[in-house]
């Protein structure tokens, strides 16, 4: 059985393993942050170059959110020292920031959690780098739509399962691999908190969708086969056939209409090319 509690004050709230029906403050919060959040990936678009270290990307977000009353909730999270992830090619999570430069070619997931006023934001994008190939640039395209078309299902009455088929049914239309070891999440004080947001699934299934639900959607998509490995420094997750993987994540509120995602670009930058 799904457990559901109406969260009533805006005092913090632990982790029960209960979903949460949020209020008004809450939407209201989630809105700044995840405003915040839009705007970071937005103001890192023209920095998405050949030649750019990653570290010198995450240092730029560090910058833009704190400059602007946020904190990044990756740093110090079970141990991760950095303000984004940034996954190149390959990786299909968790990439950490370093010396290493973009190059020509590269397809780039930033994501990005700032924590305004106890609130996370949380979203990722894809950028291109360069000259990409076209399979690579069908890939991010493919990616983008999977999360568009599993954010039209999240609304009253449906369930987590509904947004996994559409987020699946899509990729493996185009005989892609949907990743199975990593999902979406609910959120809002807590940066990881139920549900978990899986990325397949059958219609009808998993818990229902009612308002006041806060959560993330973040579908990671192989050109080959959906199974990841993790490598030795403990966070970085590639793909085991060393396919391309993409990613793009959104934080949602469910409404009495559908839902309100938070993290919209305000330039209007929702998916590359961006300028
Ligand atoms: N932002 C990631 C997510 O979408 C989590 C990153 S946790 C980190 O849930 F520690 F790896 F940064
Ligand atoms: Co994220
Ligand atoms: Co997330």
């Amino acid at each position: 059985m799904t457990d559901y509690v109406t969260v009533t004050s805006d005092a913090p709230e632990g982790r029960t393993g209960a979903i949460k029906l949020h209020g008004r403050a809450a939407f209201d919060g989630m809105h700044r942050a995840g405003r915040l959040c839009a705007e970071t990936l937005d103001m890192l678009v023209p920095h998405m170059v050949p030649g750019v270290t990653t570290a010198e990307i995450d240092r730029l977000a560090y910058d833009f959110i704190t400059a602007r009353g946020g904190v990044p909730a990756t740093l110090g999270y079970r141990g991760y020292t950095h303000s984004t992830c940034i996954s190149i090619n390959h990786v299909v999570c968790h990439g950490i920031p370093s010396e290493k430069t973009l190059k020509s070619g590269d397809i780039v997931n930033v994501d990005v959690t700032p924590i305004l006023d106890g609130w996370h934001g949380d979203s990722s994008r894809m950028y291109l780098i360069g000259d990409v190939p076209l399979k690579a640039k069908r890939l991010v395209e493919v990616t983008y739509e999977c999360l568009m078309l599993g954010l039209e299902q999240a609304k009253p009455g449906n369930h987590l399962g509904d947004v996994a088929h559409a987020i699946q049914r899509h990729a493996e239309r185009h005989r892609y691999g949907v990743v199975r070891d990593f999902c979406g999440h609910g959120l809002g004080r807590l940066f990881h908190d139920a549900p978990e947001v899986v990325h397949v699934g059958k219609p009808g299934t998993g818990p229902e969708l009612k308002p006041g639900m806060i959560f993330t959607v973040e579908p990671m998509i192989n050109i080959g086969r959906p199974d990841v490995k993790l490598l030795d420094d403990g966070w970085t997750a590639v793909t085991r056939d060393r396919s391309l993987s993409a990613q793009f994540e959104h934080s949602i509120g469910i409404t009495e209409q559908g839902c309100e995602i938070f993290t919209l670009s305000p330039k209007g930058w929702h998916a590359p090319p961006y300028l």
